[in-house]
């Protein structure tokens, strides 16, 4: 039987860092609300030259570095992004334009933060069913370009960033399962209500938020999507070696976890850090916990997100 597995991860963060200490000059807040209420530190912002589509190079190269494969072997690039360069066409196509990638199909996924996992579940679904051999699955923000900078409710809490995997066809698994849902109706809930028309951007252009609402429905789905994946498996929680959530608040990680009576130290966070860098916070904390070797083969690693829509999922790797 076929499926897929991941053979090489990267991300890249933009160099500018803003600390909350820096944020407090912009707006009223102050470090200790921010540190105690969402976990969040620090975030990376891009430089004003660059786009989605700039930020996924560099992760999609040291993805490639660390597969050690051909470029030229790649025959699937997926992009999860909320902030691509352009209304169209996709960022999937200007990606692949920059890695100097020739023919294959390329195309965006818009699942708000749970966007990864949408990709990486699709690219999963391509080579199972043998269409293809080798994908680039990414995740790529810039969300401080969607931010109002006066509203302390809002622009505290989002970062940019980038992350990517490879995937390839292999006999053995690999991803185990994907779970995907999506719930339109709290559509206005977490949303950028903005769009161009007739020349104008017509509606809201910022973030907004019900925060509360978000929190509760991500804890509750957080959890649920774990059960669901490790049912379809048979396995139990106790099996999770590493669980992979978006960075989202710790105190939704936190609340997750415990919940579930999965100790922490299982748990890859980069909030503080990174912020919530939406899409690419999950391939931003795999590549992570990748490289510092924390993963280890044969783990199983337990990837899940919500988001905006409310979408959510979860995907889960023996490694
Ligand atoms: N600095 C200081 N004070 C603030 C700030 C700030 N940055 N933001 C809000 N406050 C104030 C509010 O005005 C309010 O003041 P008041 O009591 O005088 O009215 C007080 O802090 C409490 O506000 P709440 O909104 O009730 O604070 P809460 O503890 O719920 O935390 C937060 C807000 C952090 C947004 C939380 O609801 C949350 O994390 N929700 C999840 C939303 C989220 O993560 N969205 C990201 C996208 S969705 C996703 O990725 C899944």
């Amino acid at each position: 039987m076929t499926h897929s597995k991941i053979i090489g991860t990267g991300s890249y963060l933009p160099e500018k860092i803003l600390t909350n200490q820096d944020l407090e000059s912009i707006v009223d807040t102050n470090d200790s609300w921010i540190r105690t209420r969402t976990g969040i530190e620090q975030r990376h912002i891009a430089a004003d030259n660059e786009m989605a589509s700039d930020l996924a190079v560099n992760a999609c190269l040291k993805a490639i570095e660390s597969a050690d494969i051909s470029i030229d072997k790649i025959d699937l690039i997926i992009v999860a992004t909320t902030t691509p360069d352009m209304t169209f066409p996709s960022t999937a196509c200007i990606l692949q334009n920059k890695l100097g990638i020739k023919d294959c199909p390329a195309f965006d996924v818009q699942a708000v933060c749970s966007g990864f996992v949408y990709a990486l579940a699709t690219a999963d679904m391509f080579i199972r069913a043998g269409k293809y051999k080798t994908a680039l699955v990414v995740g790529t923000e810039i969300y401080s370009r969607l931010l109002d900078w006066s509203d302390r409710s809002t622009c505290v809490l989002f970062g940019d960033g980038a992350g990517a995997v490879l995937i390839t066809k292999s006999d053995q698994p690999g991803i185990l399962s994907s779970h995907l849902h999506a719930n339109g109706s709290h559509y206005n809930t977490l949303s950028l209500p903005g769009n161009i028309s007739h020349g104008k951007i017509q509606g809201n252009p910022f973030v907004t938020m019900e925060g509360n609402t978000v929190f509760k429905f991500a804890v509750k789905v957080m959890e649920e999507i774990v059960y669901e994946a490790l049912s379809e498996n048979n396995l139990q929680t106790s099996d999770i070696d590493w669980l992979i959530p978006h960075q989202a608040n710790i105190r939704i990680i936190r609340s997750t976890a415990k919940k579930l009576g999965i100790s922490m130290e299982k748990v890859v966070t980069t909030i503080a850090k990174h912020g919530n860098t939406s899409a690419a916070s999950i391939p931003l904390a795999l590549d992570l916990a990748v490289r510092d070797k924390r993963i280890k083969p044969n783990q199983y690693v337990l990837l899940e997100g919500v988001g905006g829509g409310f979408t959510w999922g979860a995907v889960l790797i023996r490694w």
